[in-house]
């Protein structure tokens, strides 16, 4: 039997910390819904059309440092305001959704577009200072030479862009459960994520 946890935010709000430890409690699996655009970007960075790399994406795609840099990050979100490109997306984000064990699949349209029948839908959030602090924090520790005006300044153009777009906007489900994640820690974040998708079995 499937069951599907279904986590949206905005970027940097705790959603892939909160996912990858709901999905080891449950013995789920994990699916990072952001990596497709990210590889998608990635590709047209180089050269590439990006409704064929949509196409012709492999799970090999999704490997690799260089798809958490700000810069393909940027890309990532505009090449996901194009249709075909989240058309080309879908079905592989719906097999995994549906997979025999459990699945938890993170992004910004999981639980209004991609699972709109998830058993259990959370939407995340974090003010932009926050996100930003903490997204400069991660990429630092990755030996990356950013700034972290930069990095808000990315956040803020990013989620403007996920918000404002036509398809599949950033935006909670009806009957997603909000967890505002600025004044807690991810241990908190966690047990409140957990607590929230017991309730639902
Ligand atoms: O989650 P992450 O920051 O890695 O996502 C990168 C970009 O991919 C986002 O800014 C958003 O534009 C896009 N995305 C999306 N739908 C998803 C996941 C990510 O549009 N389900």
């Amino acid at each position: 039997m499937s069951y599907t946890i279904a986590i949206d935010g905005p970027a940097a709000a705790g959603k892939g910390t909160i996912s990858k430890a709901v999905a080891a409690h449950f013995g789920f699996a994990h699916l990072d819904t952001g990596l497709l655009y990210r590889a998608v970007g990635a590709c047209v960075l180089l050269g590439a059309d990006p409704v064929e790399a949509a196409k012709s994406l492999t799970s090999e795609d999704l490997q690799g440092d260089n798809l958490r840099t700000p810069e393909v990050a940027q890309s990532a979100s505009k090449v996901a305001v194009i249709g075909e490109v989240r058309a080309a997306l879908i079905e592989f984000q719906r097999a995994f959704a549906r997979r025999a064990g459990g699945a938890v699949l993170d992004g910004r349209d999981i639980g209004t577009v991609i699972c709109p029948e998830a058993e259990a839908k959370l939407f995340v959030t974090a003010s932009a200072e926050v996100r930003a602090d903490r997204r400069f924090a991660e990429l630092v520790q990755n030996g990356m030479d950013v700034s972290r005006d930069t990095v808000l300044a990315d956040v803020v153009e990013r989620d403007r862009r996920d918000r404002e777009r036509a398809e599949a906007p950033l935006v909670a489900a009806q009957d997603a459960v909000e967890i505002d994640t600025s004044n807690l820690s991810i241990e908190e974040a966690v047990s409140r994520a957990i607590q929230v998708v017991e309730g639902r079995k």
